[in-house]
């Protein structure tokens, strides 16, 4: 493949591409199984309308593929389906963008069922925005025989077809999302909190959830290793159960289908109480990128939760490096600093409540059942005045407790 890059001045920061976004490309391509062999960067005022890339710049593109014998162009910038399709003629080898190499990785990567529908969701939003013109042949999807309605060309087919298919993939997956909100909310009546492990793709969190529960997940290095959250259990220094989430790794232009398409699966990550941001120290394009994470964060509506952030894979730096302030250095590999993180994630569950051991008399035995739905009992004990409880809550409810009868026997703040 030949890769190509536009960067223009009257385009923004986040729509160009530089030699770094390239070299991503590059990574992502390999992913996708593909081999680079050119690639091409123009600078140029403003894009052009019908090929994005300057005329000259598309000969360049096709005399280098015919050179190298490519069979794929893969543009860094966002094309329209228009323009794709014209430069497919024009430099007379097949074209597509960023967004559809990350649709194809994601594709090939895709292995639980709700992965595969997901993903098959967020290709056919992207083509059914590219379907414009007779021939364009979606040879999976277009009608067999005995399909046809009578009028009916070959592309109203395909819309049409497309249009069903998206109404079963979306209720299907609506179930499945169903289901998992039932499965979140009975964790969250047995007050067990989540923890989310968010980054860039490959940062290493795989890794680190492995590390951290004992689990066998896929971790290579590459990048998508992980399309599907999964989640297990683990005991914080203190004793604090908590459930940790392994999430899809996060990458600059992450296409808008597949955040779409992967909603349910994100939602882990905007639902948890504690967010552990991981980056790869040694990368050179950290900043820029633990930059994306926080915007993702941001869109996907994950700004509640605290946020941790891990630099990972320090045992590749030198001790005095400090490439990210205020982050813990740790090591997925060898293990360095995890316990500090931990402490660290149960100090962020624990900030802001308290836990107090109360007297509840047996005139207000009603209360128990209350308190239990408020917070997390942690022992009980009848003794000759009523019960007395061990129990984690929110300051406001340990004041509401008081005001309802409970009598405070003694309090730790951890
Ligand atoms: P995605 O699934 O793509 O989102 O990646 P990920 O963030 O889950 O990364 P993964 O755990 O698959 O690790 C990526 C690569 O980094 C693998 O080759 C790991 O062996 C390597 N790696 C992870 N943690 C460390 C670390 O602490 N030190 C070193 N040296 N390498 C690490």
């Amino acid at each position: 493949a030949v890769l190509v890059g536009l960067h223009a001045s009257s385009l923004s920061q986040e729509e160009n591409a530089s030699d770094a976004t390239l070299e991503e490309l590059e990574a992502l391509l390999e992913t996708a199984g593909g081999v680079c062999v050119g690639s091409v960067l123009q600078n140029r005022e403003t894009p052009e309308a019908r090929t994005f890339i300057g005329e000259g710049k598309v000969a360049e593109v096709a005399a280098l593929v015919q050179a190298q014998g490519a069979d794929l162009v893969v543009f860094d910038n966002e094309l329209s389906p228009s323009q794709q399709r014209v430069l497919t003629e024009e430099v007379g080898a097949q074209v597509i963008d960023r967004a559809g190499l990350i649709l194809d990785i994601f594709a090939q990567r895709a292995s639980s069922r709700e992965g595969k529908l997901q993903v098959e969701l967020a290709q056919l939003n992207y083509q059914s925005t590219r379907l414009v013109g007779e021939g364009v042949a979606l040879s999976r999807l277009a009608g067999g025989i005995g399909t046809r309605g009578p009028g009916e060309s070959k592309l109203e087919i395909n819309r049409r077809r497309i249009r069903e298919r998206l109404t079963d993939l979306r209720r299907e997956l609506d179930e499945m999302e169903k289901q998992r909100t039932l499965r979140r909310q009975s964790r969250e009546k047995g007050g067990v909190p989540v923890v989310a492990l968010v980054g860039y793709t490959n940062a290493g969190k795989s890794t680190l959830f492995n590390r951290l529960t004992g689990a066998d997940v896929y971790v290579q290095d590459q990048l998508f290793a992980t399309l599907d959250s999964v989640s297990r259990p683990v005991n914080l220094p203190h004793g604090t159960k908590a459930l940790l989430v392994d999430t899809v790794g996060f990458i600059r232009k992450l296409p808008h289908e597949v955040v779409e398409a992967f909603h349910a699966t994100l939602e882990e990550a905007r639902l948890a109480d504690v967010l552990v941001l991981v980056s790869d120290g040694a990368d050179p394009q950290l900043l820029a990128r633990r930059h994306t994470v926080g915007e993702v964060l941001d869109s996907l509506g994950a700004v509640d939760a605290p946020r941790i952030d891990a630099l990972n894979k320090c045992d590749l730096l030198s001790p005095s490096a400090d490439v990210l302030p205020g982050a813990l250095p740790i090591s997925a590999a060898t293990g360095q600093g995890l316990d500090e993180l931990l402490t660290a994630v149960e100090d962020a569950l624990d900030a802001g409540t308290e836990e107090v051991s109360l007297l509840v008399p047996f005139a207000r035995y009603a209360l128990t059942d209350k308190l239990r739905r408020l917070g997390s009992v942690l022992s009980q004990e009848h003794t000759a005045e009523g019960v007395v409880l061990r129990w984690r809550a929110e300051k406001a409810n340990v004041d509401y407790a008081l005001r309802e009868g409970a009598v405070l026997l003694e309090t730790e703040r951890k």
